[in-house]
């Protein structure tokens, strides 16, 4: 074994942390787990996944699922087209792959949703195939090690990458190789505070012997910035809110949400909440209006009872939490 693979799975087996999804072998659950752990942190996604598999025990009844229980289950995490590409997959399995689960990174990538990233994790956890997964952490890991001053974001990059690690990954225990170097990108080999002294890559590593450890991976930024004000009309009425159905095919679909204007108000007592989504930098300022007849805009009163009955977008949920001190 290369000393790479060697280290790396021997401190994996003393130091990886006591996750729920490793202790399964459900190829289903592991599935739920990295569609959630792609672009969401582990502390984060735990009680998610929890429910999730609680809710929804097979690949059956996510299936079938209706949509506003999957958006809830989902709400806070973000980026919702991931949810509804998990069932739309989900029904693509009952319906041409007998309800199981194809076990190969090829079938899988042909699932909707699940890109390079997922067939692999979900192959080489799941169902023991020799595939690299390549994700950020695995970028950095990498650059690191082996000393790649190249932009981690260019196609490029990524495809040396993945060429590394495909020599490197080790044959009898693929899944935990890869898990192995994405816990290590997320404990120790982190973007800051690199904590080199815990790391069993040391003595190979590139990065550490030159002291570039701080200066890789290179990772130009393209993405601008834009900051965007709205307004948001927080309608009330006896114990209720005037909320509005987004549509659907819209970012964040069916959920419901106080109805919001791109503008800022000329004066507004409370404090505004901030949100960042894709490239937007989101300032959001609530208005807080007692109403006495139906707003202009198009929606429901909803009592304050029964709003966890409802998928509320993030930013709903956030000027919820705002406004709690200053509500009727
Ligand atoms: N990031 C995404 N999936 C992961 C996993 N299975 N283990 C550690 N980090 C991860």
């Amino acid at each position: 074994m290369p000393p790479f693979s060697k280290n790396l799975l021997s401190w994996y087996d003393r130091c990886k942390r006591d996750l729920p999804w490793r202790h399964t072998t459900n190829p289903y659950f592991i599935w739920i787990s990295e569609a959630m752990l792609q672009q969401t942190t582990v502390a984060t996604v735990i009680p998610y996944y929890e429910r999730f598999i609680q809710t929804l025990p097979t690949l059956k009844d996510l299936a079938t699922a209706p949509e506003d229980q999957l958006l809830k289950l989902w709400a806070g995490l973000g980026y919702y087209s991931r949810v509804r590409n998990l069932k739309k997959a989900a029904q693509k399995v009952v319906g041409e792959f007998n309800g199981k689960l194809p076990s190969t990174a090829a079938q899988l990538k042909t699932l909707p949703g699940l890109g390079d990233y997922a067939s692999a994790a979900v192959a080489s956890i799941a169902f023991g195939e020799v595939i690299p997964v390549v994700d950020g952490n695995v970028l950095r890991v990498v650059a690191r090690y082996k000393g790649i001053g190249d932009d981690i974001m260019l196609p490029k990059t990524r495809e040396m990458v993945r060429d590394i690690m495909k020599e490197l990954i080790d044959k009898k225990r693929p899944g935990d190789f890869n898990q192995a170097v994405m816990e290590l990108g997320a404990t120790v080999c982190t973007p800051k505070n690199t904590q080199c002294l815990l790391c069993p890559l040391r003595d190979g590593c590139t990065a550490y012997k030159s002291n570039q450890v701080h200066l890789l991976p290179i990772k130009v930024k393209k993405t601008k910035y834009m900051d965007v004000n709205l307004t948001c009309f927080v309608y009330q009425h006896k114990k209720s809110y005037w909320l509005t159905q987004r549509a659907q095919g819209e970012v964040n679909g069916m959920m419901w949400e106080f109805p919001l204007e791109e503008s800022r108000p000329q004066r507004t007592d409370i404090k505004p909440v901030k949100h960042a989504i894709m490239n937007k930098r989101i300032t959001v300022w609530p208005v807080i209006e007692k109403m006495s007849q139906k707003p202009k805009q198009a929606g429901s009163w909803i009592a304050i009872t029964q709003l966890q009955e409802y998928p509320l977008t993030t930013i709903t949920k956030k000027v919820l939490k705002s406004i709690q001190s200053v509500q009727f």
